[in-house]
């Protein structure tokens, strides 16, 4: 395995185009790996998308597309080391695709149509295989006419454990989401209306935890368990409420934090994972964990009972410390690229959402790189929101950390795959790319995505052109 000091020094002197800084790159070296390891265990998933009837939220039968049958689609657990290799079959009446959100995977498994593999037509099967490189909490959904796939229930997990799981007495998964149901409780099947387009994407008006409305969790005073939390709602922000409960955040958006975190208001945009570590005291209770995004509502999510009986406690040190650099020195560098993020009326849905004044023109014709990027070389991003509403930024392929919030410094202490940027906001991220190829960046309000929120961002060894200006320009 090629180390990560020797793949820098590599591409330090390779690259003279961009300011390269090799003591914020050397300051990654270590946090997680640069090559995958396999372990030579296989394990194999099948999986059907397809058109299905599930009883759901109040009894009655839920129209909704799913993979194997259920929404949730099946949770994926592999450990570290091992290979994953998922045949999947397409038995929707559209074509689709498998991303795996999060995993940094080889660029053709990454499931991007047209840009990392021809779109998967209904009733052909497509071989995803991959050794993901890092444990953590992450997820799958379509990437082809995402904000109908998914809102028709198409997602799952992805649970990388680690090589020795700490040892919690529980692994608890609970995905929230969100669905718009008409008055005969089917889902709104107008997809992308003007209202959803030019507001923060779809809000549903019932809101499920694991696809039911009921989710109850019993435990044992004594017990600490795992919760791991996945928003994939279209578009809404859940700000999770753990009120009475100890709670710390350990991993966010799959990798581990550099310490354990206090729970505060954490806001769960689409596509962010937050992985709770939770010691359980005091018997003989109940316990709402409510979303308290908007200050007006609280929205009741789940119920946590606490037993009287009292378990054994489980101690043990928390799997949160990881190596997260600080990039205290990131500020005084220069920006690497600035997106500006916003809207105009246009495109074929009446509106288009843009980057840096492009709407991605459809997967069929824009691979244009917005963004050339060297791998192994450390970048400053800036997101600029010129418009007033919420864009869930999401990198394909990267982790990224967040340096500073409307010129504000900051230091979360933890990466990301996707980060909330306010209307309004501007945001800087630093990152270190570790994995070459075509990876798209896009807000992840799916509406805003439909309407040419995306680009791609593309990945290079060694020395490579500037950026070129074109982002989507029309064919
Ligand atoms: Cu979950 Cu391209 O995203
Ligand atoms: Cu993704
Ligand atoms: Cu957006």
């Amino acid at each position: 395995m090629r180390s990560v000091l020797v793949m820098l020094a590599m591409v330090a002197t390779a690259c003279q185009s961009r300011p390269a800084d090799p003591d914020l790159a050397r300051e990654l070296a270590g946090a997680y790996p640069v090559e995958a390891a396999p372990n030579g265990t296989v394990r194999t998933f099948d999986i059907v998308a397809a058109a299905t009837e599930i009883p759901m939220l109040d009894g009655a039968p839920l129209r909704v597309w799913a993979y194997n049958g259920t929404v949730p689609g099946p949770t994926l657990r592999l450990r570290l080391g091992e290979t994953l290799r998922v045949n999947f079959t397409n038995r929707l009446p559209q074509e689709t695709t498998i991303h795996w959100h999060g995993v940094r995977v080889p660029n053709a498994m990454d499931g991007v149509p047209h840009a990392t593999q021809p779109p998967i037509a209904s009733g052909e099967s497509f071989v995803y295989e991959f050794t993901p490189k890092d444990a953590g909490t992450f997820w799958f959904h379509p990437h082809v006419r995402s904000s109908e796939q998914v809102e028709r229930g198409l997602y799952g997990l992805l649970i990388v454990e680690d090589v020795v799981p700490p040892p919690y007495s529980r692994d608890v998964t609970w995905i929230l989401d969100d669905w718009l149901l008409a008055p005969d409780r089917q889902i709104v099947p107008q997809f992308n209306s003007p209202h959803e387009l030019g507001h923060d994407g779809r809000w549903g008006n019932v809101i499920s935890v694991n696809g039911r409305t009921d989710t109850r969790l019993r435990v044992t005073s004594g017990e600490r368990i795992r919760l791991r939390l996945l928003n994939s709602s279209n578009g809404r922000i859940y700000v999770p409420d753990l009120a009475g409960l100890d709670a710390k955040i350990i991993a966010v958006d799959g990798l581990y934090t550099r310490e354990p975190l206090r729970l505060e208001r954490f806001e769960l945009a689409p596509g962010n994972r937050l992985d709770l570590d939770i010691q359980i005291t005091g018997g003989g209770r109940s316990l709402i964990v409510s979303d308290v995004y908007s200050q007006r509502r609280v929205n009741p999510l789940a119920e946590i009972e606490v037993d009287d009986a009292v378990g054994k406690v489980v101690a043990f040190a928390s799997p949160a410390r990881a190596k997260v650099p600080v990039w205290s020195a990131a500020l005084t560098m220069p920006v690497t690229h600035e997106f500006r993020l916003n809207a105009r009326r246009g495109g074929p849905l009446g509106i288009e959402w843009t980057i840096d004044g492009k709407a991605f023109a459809g997967h069929e014709h824009a691979h244009h790189a917005g963004l050339v990027l060297q791998r192994g070389t450390w970048a400053r991003l800036r997101f600029v929101n010129d418009s007033a509403r919420l864009h869930p930024i999401h990198l394909h392929g990267m982790f990224f950390k967040v340096l500073a919030r409307d010129d504000v410094a900051v230091d979360e202490g933890f990466f990301r795959d996707t980060v909330l940027i306010h209307g309004g906001e501007s945001i800087d991220i630093g990152l270190v790319p570790l994995d070459a190829g075509e990876w798209m960046m896009h807000c992840h309000i799916l509406e805003h995505a439909e309407a040419g929120m995306m680009t791609m961002i593309s990945v290079r060894d060694g020395p490579g052109p500037e950026a070129p200006r074109a982002g989507s320009e029309k064919p």
